[in-house]
């Protein structure tokens, strides 16, 4: 199983980028969404974000931030160790805590004022909050997504989230000349049953007609499944740790929303931080965990929604299908409920 890595950027998290001087190639290379499109009953419904909040969305794959952030680092002649072994934070109750690992052989051993938890959900730092202080929420969702990467133009300008009675599709992109799909399949779907054709011509089924028509389709240069899952902890702190990011929080890929979880936390974390050393104000760093699950749990909530409306649970019955379809008919009629789905997609405020 595989992780999915979205290229969906909220506005406040280019914002941030841009703020830490990281935004450059972003902007030269990332592309400017003002909508999404929403597929079911045969037809489209469009979400325009720019009428609804003034703000776009920024696709720019994650991949592409990893490497500027890391060339940011290089350049601030910072120290990074990649693939260290049995890393592990100690004395995090104490206030001289610090970190083990290996690397070539060595122990190395880091003395640190504080400890961020960064390490993503197999990392090391959540498990050593004691289990009688840490609570946590779970949702596993009973089925996965199958995706595939191709060097074929997108469908459309924009993407296509897709409600179908075989399951939801989704519609992404890279850049103009690579594409994104995506198709629901069961949990216990074996990859090497899918090959490019079947998975083609099951896309074409879950999209409108006029769309499906339009697909341009190519050999699969990448082909996956991964699970979807929403987890949270609480709390995102404990003594002189903190957790950020996937660390401390999971949400299934449907909002788009991951990667901007972790930068939000890390907004605050770094606001917090920069008022101890700045200010000697601590009052960030005492209330970074309720002021980050505020928001963490906002965006748990928005994309459960989406996925929840969006895919078909086994058994879910025809009482579930029709609240779906009603629940993306009011979208189609109401202007407060697509503001609604704007104001989250494009992020909510740090
Ligand atoms: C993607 O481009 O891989 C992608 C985009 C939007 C999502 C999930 C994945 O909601």
């Amino acid at each position: 199983m595989s992780r999915i890595r979205a290229g969906v950027l909220e506005y406040g998290s280019t914002m941030k980028l841009r703020e830490a001087q990281v935004g450059q190639r972003m902007d030269e290379e990332g592309f400017s969404h003002d909508g999404i499109c929403l597929a079911f009953s045969g037809g489209m419904l469009r979400v325009d974000f720019a009428a609804a909040c003034g703000v776009p969305v920024t696709i720019y794959g994650q991949t592409e931030i990893t490497r500027d952030l890391y060339d940011a680092r290089e350049a601030l002649g910072g120290t990074i160790y990649d693939e260290a072994d049995d890393v592990r934070p100690w004395a995090i109750d104490t206030d001289r805590p610090y970190v083990t690992f290996e690397k070539d052989g060595a122990t190395h051993r880091i003395d640190c004022d504080f400890v961020a938890g960064c390490d993503g959900y197999h990392g090391v730092s959540r498990t050593v909050i004691p289990d009688s202080v840490l609570r946590t929420y779970e949702r596993v969702y009973p089925f996965g997504w199958l995706g595939v990467l191709s060097e074929t133009p997108p469908v459309h300008e924009e993407l296509i989230y897709a409600n179908h009675e075989r399951g939801f599709a989704l519609c992404s992109m890279r850049n103009e000349g690579l594409s994104r799909y995506y198709v629901q399949c069961p949990l216990e779907t074996d990859v090497a049953e899918w090959s490019d054709d079947r998975f083609w011509a099951e896309l074409k089924t879950r999209l409108p007609v006029e769309v499906a028509e339009r697909l341009v389709t190519g050999p699969a240069v990448e082909k996956s499944i991964a699970p979807l899952r929403s987890f949270v902890v609480e709390p995102m702190r404990y003594e002189r740790l903190f957790l950020a990011g996937d660390a401390a929080h999971i949400v299934p890929p449907t909002g788009a929303k991951g990667l901007n979880l972790a930068i939000s936390d890390v907004h605050y974390l770094s606001q917090a931080l920069i008022a101890h050393y700045v200010d000697g104000s601590d009052e960030g760093l005492e209330t970074y965990s309720d002021t980050a699950l505020a928001r963490v749990w906002k965006a748990i909530r928005f994309s459960w929604w989406m996925t929840t409306v969006l895919h078909k649970f086994p058994d879910q019955g025809e009482f579930a299908d029709r609240l779906q379809i009603a629940e993306l008919e009011y979208l189609a009629s109401s202007e407060a409920a697509r503001t609604s789905l704007a104001e989250n997609y494009v992020g909510l405020p740090f």
